[in-house]
């Protein structure tokens, strides 16, 4: 067995398994009817898609889309990015390592659930600079501005980063509309929470592990915004835990793909019609893999609760609202430490 740091081992529970059960389930999304530019959308068409994915968001909290409209050279430019950037040596990654005052950049000991991460990252927001409460502190009103970290080399990291961000965006944006249309509401219902967004996007790099039988590349989790769409390589890796029997199911690499998730925020907004699905990264000893998610989250001034249209006197509201930016500023600063309790959940506002 080769050998790793303790401080990255999973307590026997949550080791993976290397047997691997794939996900059948996990639903293919075709969006060719929103996203063909001569045809004019299709009602029917648009329903079907509507339906497919309220099913899947009730189903799974998770499926991947294909035909969807984002540019695929966009997206082999900041993986060539990504590859160029993470192979640099450790000490210039540092040049532009995270800290508690400048939580973007580059950063090689995250903790999930207070085990190390077998992975490295690079984090840049959509909004340059983005607006946060200067602390998580919920009598502090002061505010803070996060700026994004671009490394020297390779020089094309910048335009690689910002223009793929902005042809996601359109991707996220669509599918909140579409979600909006599957519980009932207007189609714009979610655009306002996003004026002032504080979206993430973050490369992932998993190097090969000696030991994957007792590490994981990202420990069990829920994302916490709105809604989360990521792209993969083709070595896999991603496991996401089946709502009907609670294994662990592997998602296989479609070509092609976004895979998508819904984050916390949405599990509040409808109350609970839709959860977000705890997923984890299984790695292994062979083959380095890269990962793209971009974390569509909103404006810190959001108080995140159950939407009005959703609730009445027989469904009360199961969440007591809270503060998306305190929220995330306290996760942000203690993700830095390896606390001795659990990061805050949304479960801390339940009812
Ligand atoms: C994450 C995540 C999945 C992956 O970064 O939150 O779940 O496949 N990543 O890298
Ligand atoms: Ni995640």
């Amino acid at each position: 067995m080769g050998e790793v740091d303790p401080a990255f081992v999973q307590d026997p529970e949550h080791r993976p398994k290397l047997s691997i059960i794939e996900a059948e389930g996990i639903p293919l999304i075709d969006l060719s009817a929103i996203n063909s530019p001569n045809s004019i959308s299709d009602p029917e068409a648009i329903e079907g898609i509507v339906g497919e994915i309220g099913n899947a968001c009730k189903e799974w909290g998770f499926f991947q889309v294909i035909n969807h409209g984002v540019s695929s050279s966009k997206l082999q430019k900041i993986e060539a990015a990504a590859r160029k950037f993470f192979a640099l040596p450790l000490e210039e990654k540092r040049k532009i390592r995270r800290d508690m005052n400048n939580v973007l950049g580059y950063f090689d000991t995250e903790n999930t659930k207070n085990i190390r991460d077998w992975k490295e990252v690079f984090d840049f927001n959509a909004e340059d600079p983005t607006l946060v409460p200067a602390s998580p502190d919920p009598e502090d009103n002061e505010e803070t501005e996060w700026t994004n970290q671009w490394p020297e080399y390779p020089p094309e990291m910048r335009e690689a980063c910002e223009e793929y961000a902005r042809e996601v965006e359109k991707l996220a944006l669509k599918l909140m509309g579409l979600i909006a249309l599957s519980l009932g509401l207007p189609e714009n219902k979610f655009d306002s929470f996003f004026k002032d967004q504080t979206t993430r996007i973050r490369l992932n790099h998993y190097p090969p592990c000696p030991s994957p039988q007792l590490a994981l590349g990202v420990g069990r989790h829920k994302d916490g915004g709105a809604l989360t769409v990521l792209a993969q390589d083709d070595v896999g890796g991603l496991e996401v835990k089946r709502k009907t029997d609670g294994q662990w199911t592997r998602v296989k690499p479609t070509p092609n793909t976004y895979i998508i998730n819904l984050g916390d925020i949405l599990q509040v907004w409808s109350n609970e019609r839709y959860e977000s699905t705890e997923h984890r990264v299984m790695v292994n000893s062979e083959k380095e893999r890269f990962s793209i998610p971009y974390f569509l989250e909103p404006a810190h001034y959001t108080i995140v609760k159950t939407l009005e249209e959703l609730i009445n006197e027989q469904n009360p509201a199961k969440y007591r609202p809270y503060s998306w930016g305190k929220f995330m500023t306290h996760r942000k600063l203690s993700n830095f430490k390896k606390l001795d309790v659990e990061n805050i959940q949304i479960h801390h506002f339940r009812v």
